[in-house]
């Protein structure tokens, strides 16, 4: 199949184009589009056909479940039942945006979305690409992130194309994405809700609105000592090609040592006077962690386009804020 790539002005998206999309997600074919937090994969969820295209253009195992996305809060019912006050504070403050709930699954949501489980996964993105696209189609659309499954999530279209050119029929090319890690996924069906993934929604700010929440450790061992409440979170995700160490001190020692063997090294620091070296790309980092959330992905695509074959990146700091980054990291890095 050919991957058709239209651009769409991504405050305004033309008419035209978003109708061009709509009339491929109707047609049971996929449309990739930009999200506040990274490229989603978007089928019309209700068919269960259109769905399973999803797991096949990504080789996605079947018993990850996918995020549905609705226009506004009156079609979360569409999908979803036992809406609770948990849901009502959190919806109010965070949506249209990065917070995906999940809640009890409605009778008539096909088992490939929620693979099989009781409970779907919804959110309202904030892009007005998705937003028009979600509107222009008349139905919620499952959409993960749009590359192959357990690598890097796609900030660009020219990320998504180079995982799934060929496997799937369109790309909405609203620029980069202004987020760059994935939504926060909470369990609201539980009391008190429990946190499944972390994500551009802090720990913290979620429970600046409902109160304390179970949280995970965050340090991407989930699925060895603990349960894995979420059935995506597998250890190995989110990796680049090329091999990730994560260090905490300042990565340096790593670094001449992969050098001395004569590997070339793509090395996330914060430090700005880290100096060149020969076969080394040092990229420097924002201390804030909005910005390097914004930035993670987009390194390690370009990382992994320059060719090296190493990447060490040095972890942020254990905070509140940094949680999702360090997640995403950690899982990264784990050994294959
Ligand atoms: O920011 C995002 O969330 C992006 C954009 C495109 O919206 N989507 C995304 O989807 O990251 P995906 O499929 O890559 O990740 C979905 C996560 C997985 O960890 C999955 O296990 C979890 O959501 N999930 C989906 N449905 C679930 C459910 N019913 N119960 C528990 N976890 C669920
Ligand atoms: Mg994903």
């Amino acid at each position: 199949m050919r991957t058709e790539i239209l651009r769409v002005h991504p405050d305004c998206p033309e008419r035209e184009a978003i109708a061009q999309a709509a009339a491929v997600l109707r047609a049971r074919g996929l449309v990739a589009f930009p999200t506040e937090t990274v490229y989603g994969l978007g089928a019309n969820a209700l068919d269960v056909e259109a769905v399973s295209r999803i797991f096949a253009a990504k080789g996605r195992p079947i018993h990850n479940p996918l995020i549905v996305h609705v226009h506004r809060k009156d079609d979360v019912h569409l999908v979803a039942t036992g809406w609770n006050e948990y849901a009502t504070r959190l919806a109010e403050r965070f949506w249209p945006g990065p917070l995906t709930l999940v809640l009890s699954r409605r009778n008539g949501v096909p088992d490939i979305v929620t693979a099989g489980g009781p409970t779907v996964a919804v959110r309202i993105p904030a892009h007005p690409v998705a937003r028009a696209l979600i509107e222009a189609a008349g139905f919620p659309l499952a959409a993960p992130s749009a590359n192959l499954s357990s690598m890097v999530s796609p900030t660009c279209a020219e990320h998504v194309l180079r995982g799934l050119d060929g496997r799937i029929d369109m790309i909405l090319d609203g620029g980069p994405t202004a987020g760059g890690l994935e939504s926060t996924v909470l369990d609201v069906t539980a009391s008190p809700a429990r946190l499944l993934r972390p994500g551009l929604v802090s720990p913290g700010e979620i429970e600046a609105v409902i109160g304390p929440i179970l949280r995970l450790d965050g340090s991407g061992e989930d699925g060895v000592s603990s349960p894995r409440p979420s059935p995506g979170m597998m250890s190995r995700h989110y990796t680049p090609r090329a091999v990730l160490e994560c260090t905490i001190d300042s990565g340096r020692s790593l670094v001449e040592e992969l050098c001395r063997t004569g590997l070339r090294v793509g090395w996330l620091t914060f430090d700005p006077d880290e100096h060149f070296t020969p076969g080394v790309t040092v990229v420097v980092m924002p201390r804030d962690p909005a910005e390097y959330a914004t930035r993670l992905y987009a390194e390690l695509h370009a990382l992994d386009a320059a060719g090296v074959d190493r990447i060490v990146a040095v972890f942020p700091p254990d905070e509140d804020q940094w949680l999702a980054a360090r997640d995403r990291l950690g899982r990264a890095s784990t050994p294959r």
